[in-house]
């Protein structure tokens, strides 16, 4: 099954696909840093603006969560780099785990500033019976640098945004703001977990208690292995996990398969459309 799941750059991707790596061959890393940047900013406006007209133009036809989450896909937009599918997966995510009563908390490992693990928490308070837990890890530091697993013939990914360590920032300051000023969860059952997955996630596995979803979107292999290691077994049966970035990140990739052959795991990876995966745990794995 993971075979069939590629990297599909939509088309203001191919021209950057196209485009970019002559840039990053003739000028300085510095420079092309900034001109990234600066192309990925108005990219990402681009794209909202364009939301906000398409989800304005079928708001008349659409209801109930559909059109929920429409309004969260266009409220969260700005503070996301997974972009509108992420969004829409992870409410759809929690939608399937609400319907069906899945019992337990909602685990994102790669925070960023805070744009699907506020989709998850906005989605499940709306549709919900309970307000879960939830636990958001991240360094709150940016990437930390790959290791070899994450490598495959010198490539990391299939990007074209330079990922040095540091990167994918966002600061506990920004998810605290969007998360409990701006979005009034509530701080008790909202915990942002600062630190290296390699030191917080293993401690955390006495600690938390059910999970109902686990969305995994730390990029690298060891982002992706740890928390699988350590979280799968505290999920039921019909909790999911989602991987962000599956067709992007060699690592995250590897990662995902060995486990889920390790653990026998027969259900099928989904797709959400631009790479991500996600899957449901079965009975026995
Ligand atoms: C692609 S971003 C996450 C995107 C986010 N979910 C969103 O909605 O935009 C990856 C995040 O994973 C975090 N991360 C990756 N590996 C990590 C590790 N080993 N320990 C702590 N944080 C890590 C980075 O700090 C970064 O914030």
């Amino acid at each position: 099954m993971n075979e069939v799941v590629a990297y599909k750059p939509s088309i203001a991707g191919r021209v950057a696909r196209t485009v970019l790596p002559g840039l990053r061959r003739i000028l300085p890393t510095g420079v092309y840093g900034f001109v990234y940047e600066l192309a990925y900013g108005s990219y990402k406006k681009l794209l909202y603006v364009g939301h906000g007209v398409k989800v304005a133009a079928r708001r008349p036809f659409v209801s109930g969560n559909r059109k929920l989450r429409d309004k969260l896909t266009f409220r969260l937009l700005p503070h996301t780099m997974g972009g509108r599918k992420a969004l829409e997966n992870a409410f759809d995510v929690i939608e399937k785990v609400e319907n069906a009563k899945v019992d337990g908390a909602i685990v994102e490992c790669g925070v960023a500033e805070g744009g699907t693990a506020a989709m998850m928490a906005m989605a499940s308070r709306a549709l919900g019976e309970k307000e879960r837990e939830k636990w958001f890890f991240d360094s709150y530091e940016g990437l930390p640098e790959p290791t070899a697993e994450d490598y495959s013939d010198g490539r990391v990914g299939e990007f074209i945004r330079p990922l040095p360590k540091g990167s994918c920032l966002g600061t506990i300051e920004q998810v605290e703001e969007l998360l409990f000023d701006d979005l009034g969860l509530d701080r008790a059952r909202t915990h942002l977990v600062k630190g290296w997955f390699q030191d917080t996630v293993p401690p955390h596995k006495a600690i938390i208690g059910d999970i109902a979803v686990l969305r995994l979107d730390g990029d690298w292999y060891e982002s992706t292995k740890i928390p699988l290691d350590n979280f799968y077994d505290k999920m039921p049966a019909g909790g999911y996990v989602i991987i962000d970035d599956y067709a992007t990140c060699f690592g995250s990739r590897k990662a995902t398969d060995e486990f889920r052959e390790e653990r026998k795991i027969g259900t099928p990876l989904l797709e959400d459309g631009r790479g991500g995966v996600y899957f449901e745990k079965p009975a026995a794995s």
